[in-house]
């Protein structure tokens, strides 16, 4: 468990602007899955087609004033769930203070996100290596919370081609990168089989950006 390896206010810098703070969310991970669990309630989560036809294997929702959504037109922050024409829910406040305090640590004040997307694994699920590339400002850090079942993260360089890291991501790991690391490609490995005691065979993942 993250939360024997590490004390609780440890941290591990990974790189320059890449901060990765073990089980920073641990103590609030029962709050923060009521406050997701709100969210999908009213933004269900969803697999979306990648502009070229392909079916995403992550379900995706999001929360705050804008949300990612990708289709046939291409990957966008838009202000609007496409499933109902609403506004997306609003951004729950514990999700914003959480993700705001870890930008911080990692040495971005006032990091105020406006979109939070929530990424649904199943076991076997995927996201393939990919830069954050659809947001306005690139000063601006990209905040990763996990919750559920850990997956292999892949942290690579800012070309396809570097090799990235493996870093396992536990339940309660909250993992900042922007600055000289903000355009580094990432990725997950096929989520491993398993039960969580609080998610079951899941991991949901929220990362949090100023998007516009
Ligand atoms: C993402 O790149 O949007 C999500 C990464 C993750 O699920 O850890
Ligand atoms: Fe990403």
């Amino acid at each position: 468990m993250t939360a024997d390896l590490f004390p609780p206010d440890s941290e591990l810098s990974l790189a320059p602007g890449a901060l990765l703070l073990p089980g920073l969310a641990l103590d609030q991970a029962g709050v923060l899955l009521d406050a997701v669990n709100a969210v999908t309630a009213a933004a269900a989560l969803r697999q979306l087609h990648t502009p070229g036809g392909q079916l995403m294997q992550v379900a995706m929702s999001n929360c705050g004033d804008l949300g990612w959504v990708s289709d046939a037109r291409g990957y966008r922050y838009q202000a609007h769930d496409p499933l109902t024409g609403r506004a997306w829910p609003t951004m729950p406040a514990l999700i914003k203070q959480l993700a705001a305090a870890a930008a911080q640590r990692a040495g971005f004040a006032d990091f105020d996100p406006d979109a939070c997307l929530i990424n649904r694994y199943l076991p076997g699920n995927r996201l393939s290596l990919h830069q954050d590339r659809d947001e306005q400002d690139y000063s601006q850090p990209i905040v990763s919370i996990s919750l559920g079942l850990p997956a292999v993260f892949l942290f690579g360089g800012l070309t396809r081609a570097d090799k990235p890291a493996r870093l396992t991501l536990q339940h309660g790991d909250v993992l900042v990168w922007g600055g000289p690391s903000r355009l580094r490609f990432h990725g997950v490995q096929p989520l491993a089989a398993g039960e969580h005691p609080l998610l079951g065979a899941c991991r949901i993942n929220l990362t949090l950006r100023r998007a516009n």
